[in-house]
């Protein structure tokens, strides 16, 4: 399986970190996307550094590189995670308005009708973002917002990245360890 990673400029860039590790531990090949606000937010976040979310992509393009594989459909891919998906890139998918690789690579991914998957953070969410949200979800996008847990023993941070990230690639169909599922109440 192939899927490509972008991660954006909104809080929880340690979400896209943890996603990519996941995807290394199944095997996926990954071609990662940074926008520059992201590598913003992950300085203001974390003591991350862009090489450290290299190290865990298979392949990782330059996000001013419109020339690299993914900018193109005849690149063959499974699809593409944003996470997490700031409201400017939701807004870029959503209006078709591909001015960086992110941006062209989801765009790439809904005219070939491949899998497109959302972790949008913002709060609170205006009407322009919850109309943009909806226009994603017309366009076949999956909405998967990094929504808390409280459920299987999810009591720290750690957990509840870890429980997003299970939710991200059961949308793949791929099994995640790490990722608590509801399996009634006994
Ligand atoms: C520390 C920090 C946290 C941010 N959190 C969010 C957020 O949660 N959601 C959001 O939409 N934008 C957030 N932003 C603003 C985006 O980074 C900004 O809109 C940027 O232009 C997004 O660009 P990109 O979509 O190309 O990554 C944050 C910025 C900083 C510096």
């Amino acid at each position: 399986m192939r899927i490509m990673v972008g991660i954006s400029g909104a809080s929880g860039v340690v979400r896209g970190y943890e996603l990519l590790k996941a995807l290394r531990s199944v095997d996926v090949e990954t071609h990662l996307v940074v926008t520059e606000a992201a590598v913003r937010t992950l300085a203001c976040e974390t003591s991350l550094r862009l090489e450290d979310l290299t190290a865990f992509a298979s392949v990782s393009h330059d996000c001013r590189n419109m020339a690299a594989s993914i900018a193109s459909g005849s690149f063959p891919t499974d699809g593409m995670i944003v996470m997490p998906c700031s409201m400017k890139t939701l807004a870029g998918i959503v209006s078709g308005y591909a001015d960086n690789l992110l941006l062209r690579a989801a765009d790439v991914c809904l005219k070939e009708g491949r899998k497109v998957v959302l972790v949008p953070r913002e709060t609170p969410l205006s009407l322009v973002h919850l109309r943009n949200m909806k226009a994603a979800a017309e366009f076949g996008c999956a909405i998967v917002p990094p929504m808390m847990t409280f459920y299987g023993d999810a009591d720290s941070v750690e957990k509840q990245i870890e429980h997003i990230v299970g939710k991200v690639l059961a949308q793949f169909g791929i099994p995640f360890e790490g990722g608590m599922r509801w399996n009634g109440n006994k």
